[in-house]
Order: C-alpha cells, then structure tokens, then sequence
C-alpha cells in the first residue's frame, strides 16, 4: 500500500522566533503567514512489511519535483517525526518514506515547513488507514505537525495562516492571491539552524520585549491588510524581519544571516520603492535570501524588478 499527501511552504510576515521550554514548539509570540503554493514538498509513505525500521529515499523526479540529498541528520529528524505519529496510532507498520520537492535543493530555501506539513498528512493517512482509525481533522494534524517542524503547522491553512501557542488557523484577509519571488543569495547550508536560532533567541534577557513589539506589529499589520494600506504592510514587514534579525545579533554567541549582498539588494529594493511610491512586501527568514510578495495587479512591476535584479547578477525563482 501506498500513501501520499503533499503540502506548500509559507512565509512569515510576523515571524516566529523563539520557543516557550520543553519540546512542544510552543512559540513565544505569535506570527502571520502567507501560504506558498509554488514551493511544495509531495510525500509517499509505501508499507514495508518485515523491515526492521522505516527508512527515507529520494522519491522519483517528475512533474518537476526533485529529489533533495537529505542528509543524515535530516533524514533522522524526518523519520523521528514519522515515529511520533506511528506511536500516537499505535501503529506498527514499518515504511519507506520518499520526497521530493518542486523547488531545488541547496538554494537556501526552507523546506522544513513544506516537507513536515506533507509528511504529516501523509503519515496521518497511512496509520489512520493501518489501524482502522477515523482521520483526524486538519487542526489536529498541524498541531501534530508542529511537533515536528514549529512553522509548518501554518502550512496546513491557506492563503493566510495566524499561530498563537497551540492554536493555528485560516484567517481572512484581503490579498488572498500574491505573487511570490526570492531573491537567492547564498544556496550554502546553514551554519546556524532555525532550531540553534530560537535556543539562543529565547535565552536573551530581554526577549519578552520582543513578544510585545511582534505582536503589536501582528495588530498593526492586520489592520494594514485590512485597509488596503500596502504602503504601511510593507514598513511594517521590513520592521518585523529586521528587528529579528537584530536579536541574532545580540545573542551568545551571536550570528548573521545578512551578507553584502543581502544588503545591497535590499537597499535597491528599498530605492525602488522610495522612486515608485510602491513596491513588493519584502521579508527574510532565518537565512540571507529575500522574498517578495506583489499584489496581483502588479504583475507587470514584479516582472520588471525581477529583470533588473537578474541584470545586476542576481538570482531570481
Ligand atoms: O519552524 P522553524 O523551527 O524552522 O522556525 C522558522 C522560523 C522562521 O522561519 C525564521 C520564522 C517563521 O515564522 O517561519
């Protein structure tokens, strides 16, 4: 038997960094995500009876997945999560886990979001079906799925995720279809992880200042949204990811994930906005790439910018 489940990424506005202690991903503030349908990670879950213990493997390329080159330290967080669920379920059915992603490998773009989500419902599927069990509703899965990656509860809701402690939902705003782009600025791994980020995030003295600015920005931002204000959603979101960024500095030991080139890139986009009155959201995770995100009537401007950019040497998907 065969199960797969498939799941999109999603970007913060309002960003979730830092944990309360123990290891429910329980983050300290909440955040605001947008949905992202073009970064997708596709799951299959195939019973392997007699195995002695599950296992992963590049799932085939087609349709434009590719495969990534977990490695084995990925691969046993991946499997780890696969065992959370199976022990929920009782289950004790042994699996070969496949993925793939359709977005490429070792360009620096999270996909633990898309790929926890997916195997998730994946996982979900394949013990509710071996155990003859009802499938648990989607609340129950992305609270099942934080367990194993914190920012991939949001991916279960679409296009606008809100998360506060245990409790993660849909909620309506305007803009429902943006248009996404990332800038690529370096496609190295990591030196620090998210995971390494939110320890040393949350040890700051300071950190429940933090909680207050976060969350009056996730108010602020809200009404942006809801008056067509795109002009203050996106002072907002450049506030928001800088100011995270900013506590990477302050932590011990301290990190960056801003390069140069990040910098310069982001002063041009801060040039074209001060030139055209209007511009892209623009955001950066816990890593040196920046993502954009258009309103849909401005096709036309994300088409441009992206050629410019490219022009200048940059890498654009
Ligand atoms: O889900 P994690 O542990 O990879 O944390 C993600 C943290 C950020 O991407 C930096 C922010 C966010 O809210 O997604």
């Amino acid at each position: 038997m065969t199960w797969t489940a498939s799941a999109p990424s999603n970007i913060a506005l309002i960003k979730y960094m830092g944990k309360a202690p123990g290891n429910q991903n329980i983050p300290l503030n909440a955040s605001l995500s947008y949905t992202l349908p073009n970064l997708t990670t596709a799951v299959e879950l195939i019973a392997n009876p007699g195995a002695d213990s599950d296992t992963w493997e590049p799932l085939s390329e087609k349709d434009g997945f590719i495969a990534p080159q977990l490695s084995i330290q990925a691969q046993t967080r991946f499997l780890k999560h696969l065992e959370r669920i199976k022990l929920l379920f009782n289950c004790d059915e042994t699996f070969v886990v496949r993925s793939a992603n359709n977005f490429p490998h070792g360009t620096g773009l999270a996909s633990s979001a898309s790929s926890f989500a997916a195997l998730t419902k994946a996982a979900v599927l394949a013990c509710s079906a071996c155990t003859n069990t009802p499938t648990p509703d989607i609340s129950y899965q992305a609270n099942l799925s934080r367990l194993g990656s914190g920012s991939s509860c949001r991916s279960f809701f679409e296009p606008w995720a809100l998360w506060e402690n245990e409790k993660v939902n849909a909620i309506k705003l305007p803009f429902e279809r943006l248009i996404h782009q990332v800038i690529l600025i370096d496609t190295h791994e990591k030196e620090v992880s998210s995971s390494e980020a939110h320890r040393r995030v949350s040890q700051l003295p300071d950190y429940p200042d933090r909680k207050v600015r976060a969350e009056a920005r996730l108010h602020d931002l809200i009404q942006a949204l809801k008056n067509d204000n795109w002009t203050e959603a996106y002072q907002i979101t450049v506030d928001e990811f800088e100011d995270m960024h900013a506590l990477f500095n302050q932590c011990t030991p301290s990190f960056s994930y801003i390069t140069d080139k990040s910098r310069e890139i982001l002063e041009t986009l801060h040039e074209y906005w001060q030139a055209a009155q209007d511009g892209p959201l623009i955001t950066m995770d816990a890593g040196p790439n920046i993502h954009l995100l258009y309103r849909p009537t401005q096709q036309e401007m994300a088409d441009n910018l992206k050629h410019e950019l490219i022009s200048r040497g940059a890498h654009v998907i």
